[in-house]
């Protein structure tokens, strides 16, 4: 932290001065996430807050999906990230031609993309999803028949709880990809009396092991009202450092899966970002519109 010090102060500093505010997703590293974050959150929380902000500058802490979702909520305010490289497994394995493909294989059939998806992807969906309300996304679609995109394994898990029939796409986090039924009896073995918490990006087999599947802010509002003497968050490996800081009596047993992306984004770029005006995120004209309208769907069947 004596490291991190110089910077957290200039970028709280900075950040007033450029009528800036910091959305921050909870795979932040911790001196993002307690140091200058002026709003952290789960995907949903970061969507609902990008809609109330008052500052004319968002810096996006996160990947470029959740900038582009502020900046679809946000046309008129600047959106920038602190590195634009940034992506996601999930938003790069599908294409708007792709959901086309879909819909021609499912007739009349309502497409929910996770947000985790580029503007031009929820352009071409009908509603947005985030893992905190997916279930009750699908449910609200009429008919007997959903596509979900571009989570297969989101999808298989909401379907083994709908009333619906799910027809998905193959995409796969990273992250939570790699989980594996058998790691997770490991560690209760090895730690008897265990918390096992999951996220719903893991496989089904995973999420069939865990005492309890969620969104980060599930999971980080699981631990707190719980108080487990020992967890292991079948997650990003910030999520832990995060938490940890709140619930002392909290042993967190590692490890966790690293997300590059997310990991991109560090004090030194913030603090460019906000001193440069870069990297600036738009969106094209066409996907706006239609765009918005699949994320504001999702918010209102949230709210
Ligand atoms: P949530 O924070 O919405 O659970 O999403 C997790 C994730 O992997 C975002 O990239
Ligand atoms: Fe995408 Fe997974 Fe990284 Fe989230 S953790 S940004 S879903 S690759």
């Amino acid at each position: 932290w004596m490291r991190f010090a110089p910077f957290i102060r200039e970028i709280n500093r900075v950040k007033v001065e450029k009528d800036a505010v910091i959305l921050a997703h909870n795979y932040m590293t911790p001196e993002i996430f307690h140091g200058v974050s002026d709003v952290a959150g789960d995907s949903l929380q970061l969507a609902i807050e990008a809609t109330k902000v008052a500052q004319q500058t968002i810096i996006q802490c996160g990947v470029h999906f959740m900038a582009e979702t502020s900046k679809i909520l946000n046309p008129a305010k600047t959106v920038l990230i602190p590195d634009s490289r940034a992506g996601c497994s999930l938003a790069s394995s599908i294409t708007a031609a792709d959901i086309a493909k879909m819909r021609a294989e499912y007739p009349g059939a309502q497409v929910v993309s996770y947000v985790n998806t580029t503007a031009e992807v929820k352009a071409a969906s009908d509603i947005c999803c985030t893992s905190s309300n997916a279930l009750a996304i699908v449910e609200a679609q009429p008919g007997d028949t959903v596509i979900m995109t571009p989570d297969g394994y989101l999808a298989q898990n909401i379907a083994a709880q709908s009333t619906k029939r799910v027809a998905y796409w193959q995409g796969a986090c990273i992250v939570h990809e790699q989980f594996t039924a058998e790691e997770l009896r490991a560690y209760r073995e090895s730690y008897p009396g265990i918390a096992v918490i999951a996220h719903p990006e893991c496989p089904p087999s995973v999420v069939a092991e865990a005492d309890f599947t969620g969104s980060t802010a599930g999971m980080i509002q699981w631990v707190k009202t719980n108080r487990p003497p020992k967890v292991v968050m079948v997650t990003e490996c910030s999520m832990a450092s995060n938490v940890a800081a709140e619930v002392p009596e909290t042993d967190f047993v590692q490890p966790c899966n690293i997300c590059p992306h997310m990991k991109r984004i560090s004090l030194e770029n913030i603090l460019w970002a906000l001193h440069s005006g870069t990297e600036e995120v738009t969106v094209a004209d066409e996907y706006m519109e239609p765009a918005r309208r699949a994320v504001e769907r999702m918010i209102e069947v949230t709210n």
